[in-house]
């Protein structure tokens, strides 16, 4: 882990609550894709946890909707504006997992973290599918940079008024060798009772400090409890015990 000091380089709107901020500074403690990041905002304690979504050099880029007084805050700031950010959080994924055609199923801001993995993926020369799930086509974001990647690319919406009519579960592909995964919780308990092979799946839980020292993310596991900041945010599907 390690505090550092980032400017903002750029921030663009991607959709009507969908942000890209790109960040430059010192990026060596990020080491896995699915690692987090904490963001400190003026005038608010808890630091905000937002997922790595693409790393280059000194450029860390990450994607994040407005849904609070953090968010709305980090929205306003511009190119240029510093912010304190811990970094290298989380154990992330193992791509070592995945076999020759990983399935990456990501849902809303659940999809950031699943694109630096799909880009190691893809240098590593695997063969990657990706289903991206919206409620509606206006929510719509990085289907292209997939794309780009030479990944196999579904997209679905709730609605229907975008690709496939439904959610991530149905749109499936029926050969895959590892499921990484993202998203709200009732999409992961889906995707659980649905994939036939090992699955890596991220939990966003609402977090204190984020880097392992107040308990305040512990959830219970098959093998006991675990701080979803500092052993997760990626649990493995054999460890994953759901609570009522
Ligand atoms: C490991 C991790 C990675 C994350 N990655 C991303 C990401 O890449 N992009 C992104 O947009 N968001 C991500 N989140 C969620 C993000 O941290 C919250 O949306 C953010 O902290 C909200 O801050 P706020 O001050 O704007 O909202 P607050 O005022 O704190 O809360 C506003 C609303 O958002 C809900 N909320 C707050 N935090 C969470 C959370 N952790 N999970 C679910 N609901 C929450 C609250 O219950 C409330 O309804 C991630 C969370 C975790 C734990
Ligand atoms: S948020 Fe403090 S231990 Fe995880």
């Amino acid at each position: 882990m390690k505090d550092v000091l980032f400017t903002i380089a750029t921030q663009r709107q991607l959709t009507d609550t969908v942000c890209e901020i790109r960040l430059r500074g010192d990026t060596a403690a990020i080491t896995r894709p699915g690692q987090f990041v904490n963001l400190k905002l003026d005038g608010l304690y808890l630091r905000r946890p937002l997922s790595v979504c693409d790393l280059e050099g000194d450029t860390l880029t990450l994607i994040y909707k407005v849904v609070g007084q953090g968010t709305a805050l980090l929205r306003r700031m511009t190119p240029g504006q510093t912010i304190s950010v811990l970094t290298g959080l989380g154990n992330g994924y193992d791509t070592a997992l995945s076999g020759s055609k990983p399935l990456l199923i990501g849902g809303g801001v659940g999809i950031p973290p699943l694109y630096l993995l799909a880009k190691r993926l893809r240098e590593e020369g695997k063969a990657v599918s990706a289903v991206l799930g919206f409620n509606t086509a206006r929510e719509v974001f990085y289907e292209e940079n997939f794309r780009a990647l030479g990944c196999a690319v579904a997209v679905t919406t709730a609605d229907g008024s975008y690709g496939i009519r439904g959610f991530v579960t149905d749109a499936l592909p029926a050969d895959y060798t590892h499921v990484y995964t993202c998203g709200p919780e009732p999409m992961l308990r889906a995707v659980y009772r649905r994939v036939v092979t090992g699955g890596s799946f991220s939990f966003e839980k609402r977090m204190g400090c984020g880097f392992g020292a107040c308990m305040g993310c512990s959830c219970k596991t098959i093998t006991g409890y675990k701080r979803i900041c500092k052993e997760g945010p990626v649990l493995q599907k054999e460890d994953i015990l759901w609570e009522d």
